[in-house]
């Protein structure tokens, strides 16, 4: 019994890490500072991101670029008042790292 028990909270861990990982990666990256996935704050939310970059060409290249430099790397719409701080102002995100996340708005 103790053992099943184990067993299914380790398959409903296992099921939730990657939502987990994306999360827990842009709180590091201090994004949730700026932006919450479906209302605006300092920056537009994910999901307005998402329709905006889904209807580009390469919206995966053009959302890591802009995650990696902010508004310097000058690409999609300007939102409102606020500008995305450059990468020098911000920690630091891998390719890697911001394939992720770039991934994940637009999943
Ligand atoms: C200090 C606040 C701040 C932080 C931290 C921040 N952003 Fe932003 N972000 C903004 C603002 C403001 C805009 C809107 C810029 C504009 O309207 O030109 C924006 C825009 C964006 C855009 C769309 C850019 C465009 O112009 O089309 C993406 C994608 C994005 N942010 C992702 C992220 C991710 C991912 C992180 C974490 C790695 C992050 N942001 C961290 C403030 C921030």
């Amino acid at each position: 019994m103790k053992f099943a028990i184990a067993a299914i909270a380790l398959l409903a861990l296992g099921a939730s890490r990657p939502a987990l990982a994306n999360a827990q990666l842009a709180e590091e990256k201090q994004c949730m500072q700026c932006h919450a996935m479906d209302r605006g704050s300092i920056g537009p939310s994910f999901q307005t991101i998402k329709a905006v970059y889904q209807r580009m060409k390469n919206p995966e290249a053009s959302l890591m670029a802009v995650i990696q430099e902010g508004n310097d790397a000058n690409l999609g719409p300007h939102w409102g008042r606020a500008r995305m701080p450059n990468g020098s102002e911000r920690p630091r995100i891998s390719d890697r790292e911001a394939r992720q996340l770039a991934r994940w708005i637009l999943s």
